[in-house]
């Protein structure tokens, strides 16, 4: 069953029925403001850090699920009901929710009347605009009474829903003609408020909860809503929140439309103050005023269209089939953008408090979003360099706000270094820019201890090479890509971290997944020595790389698989010889990406098992057999029940590894049906089993051994942005950024004719052209630019500003 439909001319995914089996949520802002909202107009708003800086209140785990976001009540002679359906839940004569390109727009209508609200961030603001417009579309004139209602958040999420005692009595407003702001410990240690405005004059307000509300009412029925009265109140303590009451009167036909702002500023120590107490509001007025006016509002969605018109035409698909090319030109790109700005921080799955950007996360991520905006990319490199420590090793994960390394999760996940090699060369390879790699980036963030880019990548290779076990595969330390696999953990103690904690030390355990991507980022370290004229670092390298590969080959492999894991006592995991867990999905996708054995046939016997094991109609799941019970030798991947995330679940951040395998070994029609079977667009249909957004892909679909196959969890912020969109469009439509050029070298099912890419590359436009007249899944047989031949099926960079047309005939 679905419960909306794709609208891919206006980029939006339409929702028109608010009973979606979980919140489909979207993301609005694209830089430093962000809020969260369902199609209900639940969710929150914070800037640039869930965490430390949340402008608004929001309760997870709430019941119902999804209480609380930013809403509107609309009192028509006593019956009260909301444009989103929730909070009231009044049955609307209408609904529909509209998630686009940073913005959501919902719309509801109850006796005649319609309320359509406009949700968005504007580019370069630090506030979130909402245009409401109410019209009556009755034959009787309408008086209606508007309410709007957020909840502050007292900043520190963490501790905003921990520290009670302390934070009912600091909550602190003002209330400025049709402004309500919000300053809580202003006066103190924070230089920062927020506003939350609309563009008329009001009737009243509320900014106390408990008298908005009622302190037995929910949020379904404010008793202030009910009663059609504001209560005019000042909030002391408490819960600060901020209502405006405006009394509109509609002739039939008449529309009205409002402008709300909700915004944040920061100002400088000497300039806080109006007067004693009274905070300076300058810049506040200055962002109302931007808005004020519908012909503003309407500029600004404008020029943020303009700005998701001109990212989405960088990389544009024809191929025929719609799910595929709204998939390839929309949705992931856009998801790609969202999860290089969130990491793994805040969605419907992730609390804003728990993670903030991941080391390897963040570095991933990268490669969905490079072609986008470059520049952002960049610094994003930097950004995470700078947590690097000087032996390559890096904090696992660092806060947006203060760039720091968080030191409560530490380091030491041996896999983490080697993913900054995958996007420095990304960036390069897209922007053609090598500079990057001469900055002078810090350890630790200490500038005192900095060093070139360049240096940090070597030192990311050499952490590999500095660390391994005894048969000369990688160390993983607490774990590698599978932060589940806890190898030195040996937890007893349900109160400690699998990710954090080593109760036994000395231990050897080793990855061969780390090994498969030592190969793959050690040949992109080598091929870009190479590049930059460093030969005699390249020769270096490209030793140990044939020495991993040579340990791969001699330890790593099982008869028919790639074994996943050396144990701490030195034990094969992910072989025939165990009980449980005989095949890992990873260390097959790392070591056929790098083509480990493909003479001898190990990448095909590998995929073949991969078919035969771990393939289902939902996606390739983990690891099979799922294990059953707790392995105290493994740690965390053991104790989730059979089907769930890394156990035994498809992780469909893994999934494209497999894609990518097959292209290897030029299996088009496999690589298209499994990446298929986990993209959103596909799933659209089974959106009842699926249950989360059919726009997004999910972290994880249960597998074969869970309970409910096939139903979706952790959507929005996964790995599996980046890696489906790079396999898609570099590996399966094989259109793929090089040091010298486009490459071209698809991977298709073999009964597709052809398909056309348009692809803007370093300042040129590229309308690629690719035939396929003999039915083959891999193969370039020519390729011409403009008609002329081209050696190879790399094209050369070709003079900015023009658009050139390259036809590829596959054979
Ligand atoms: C989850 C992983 C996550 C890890 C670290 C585990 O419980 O299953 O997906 O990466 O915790 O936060
Ligand atoms: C989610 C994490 O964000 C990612 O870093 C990790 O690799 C996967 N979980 C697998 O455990």
């Amino acid at each position: 069953m679905k419960y909306g439909h794709f609208d891919d001319n206006r980029r939006e995914y339409v929702i028109t029925n608010p009973r979606t089996p979980w919140p489909w949520i979207n993301y609005l802002g694209n830089e430093d403001f962000f809020s969260l909202i369902s199609n209900t107009a639940g969710g929150y708003t914070f800037y640039k850090d869930a965490k430390f800086r949340r402008l608004t209140r929001y309760r997870y785990n709430n019941v119902p699920m999804d209480n609380g976001g930013k809403y509107f009540y609309i009192n028509d002679g006593g019956t009260i009901w909301s444009p989103g359906w929730k909070p009231v839940k009044t049955e609307l004569d209408s609904y529909e929710c509209r998630h686009g390109m940073s913005y959501t727009n919902i719309k509801g209508s109850k006796n005649g009347v319609e309320a359509e609200v406009l949700f968005f961030v504007p580019l370069k603001t630090w506030a979130e605009v909402q245009k409401v417009k109410l019209t009556n579309n009755s034959k009787e004139v309408k008086k209606l009474k508007l309410f709007s209602f957020v909840e502050w958040c007292l900043w520190n999420a963490e501790d905003d829903m921990a520290n009670f005692q302390r934070n009912f009595s600091t909550g602190e407003v003002e209330i400025d003609g049709s402004t309500l702001y919000h300053k809580t410990e202003y006066k103190e240690r924070r230089n920062h408020y927020a506003f939350y405005s609309v563009n008329a004059p009001i009737q009243g307000y509320d900014t106390d909860r408990e008298s908005f509300i009622g302190l037995y009412n929910e949020f379904s029925e404010p008793q202030v809503v009910t009663e059609g009265k504001p209560r005019n109140t000042e909030a002391h303590g408490w819960s600060p929140i901020a209502s405006h009451y405006i009394e509109v009167e509609l002739k039939p036909g008449e529309s009205k439309d409002f402008v709300f702002v909700l915004g944040y500023v920061e100002n400088e120590e000497e300039e806080k103050w109006e007067k004693k107490l009274v905070i300076n509001k300058k810049k506040a007025k200055e962002c109302i005023a931007k808005f004020d006016t519908v012909a503003k509002v309407e500029a600004a969605l404008a020029e943020l269209r303009a700005y998701w018109d001109n990212l989405l035409s960088i990389y544009v698909v024809e191929s025929g089939d719609e799910r595929l090319d709204r998939t390839v030109n929309i949705w992931n790109q856009y998801q790609c953008m969202v999860t290089f700005n969130m990491s793994r921080s805040a969605s419907f799955f992730e609390s804003g408090i728990g993670r903030g950007m991941g080391f390897r996360d963040s570095n991933q991520d990268l490669v969905g979003f490079v072609h986008q905006i470059p520049s952002r990319a960049r610094e994003r490199i930097f950004d995470i360099a700078s947590t690097q420590f000087e032996d390559g090793g890096c904090y696992h994960q660092y806060q947006p706000l203060t760039k720091r390394g968080n030191n409560a999760v530490g380091g030491n996940f041996n896999d983490d270094p080697l993913w900054l090699i995958l996007s420095t060369t990304a960036y390069i390879k897209e922007s053609g820019d090598y500079t990057l790699l001469d900055e002078m980036v810090p350890f630790d963030n200490d500038e005192t201890r900095s060093k070139t880019h360049f240096e940090h990548l070597k030192a990311s290779f050499d952490h590999v090479i500095n660390n391994v076990g005894p048969h000369g595969l990688p160390l993983i330390g607490r774990a590698d890509w599978n932060d589940c696999l806890n190898l030195n953990c040996f937890s007893k103690n349900p109160n400690e971290s699998f990710q954090t904690t080593e109760n036994k030390t000395g231990g050897t355990a080793e990855s061969v997944m780390i090994a498969g991507l030592f190969v793959v980022y050690g040949r992109d370290y080598v091929e870009l020595c190479k590049q930059i004229g460093k030969n005699d670092e390249a020769a270096r390298a490209q030793k140990e790389v044939d020495k991993m590969i040579d340990t791969i080959k001699k330890h790593g492999w099982d008869g028919d698989w790639y074994i996943r894991a050396y144990d701490y006592f030195g034990r094969k995991i992910g072989s025939n010889e165990c009980e449980e867990g005989k095949i890992f999905i990873e260390s097959q996708g790392w070591c056929t990406m790098a083509g480990i054995g493909v003479e001898e046939g190990m990448v095909e016997k590998s995929l073949n098992a991969v078919k035969e094991r771990l393939d289902t109609p939902h996606g390739i799941v983990l690891n099979n057999p799922a294990f059953t019970k707790y392995y105290i030798e493994y740690g965390e991947i053991s104790t989730y029940p059979a089907g769930y995330k890394e156990n035994a679940g498809i992780f469909c951040h893994n999934n494209p590894w497999i894609i990518i395998g097959e292209t290897v070994i030029g299996r088009g029609n496999n690589a298209y049906d499994y990446w298929k079977k986990i993209a959103p667009a596909f799933r659209e249909e089974i959106s009842d089993l699926n249950k989360v957004e059919p726009y997004v892909y999910a972290q994880m679909i249960a597998g074969k051994d869970a309970f409910k196959p096939g139903e979706s969890k952790n959507s929005w912020l996964t790995g599996t942005a980046a890696w489906n969109y790079y396999a898609i469009t570099q590996f399966i439509l094989g259109v793929k950024p090089a040091y010298n050029g486009l490459e071209v070298n698809p991977c298709i099912p073999a009964d597709w004719k052809g398909f056309k890419v348009t692809r803007k590359f370093r300042g040129a436009t590229y309308v690629i052209d690719i035939k396929n007249p003999n039915k083959v899944q891999k193969g370039v047989k020519s390729l011409t630019v403009d008609g002329k031949a081209v050696a190879g099926n790399i094209i050369p960079i070709m003079p900015e500003g023009k658009t050139y047309n390259v036809e590829v005939i596959m054979g």
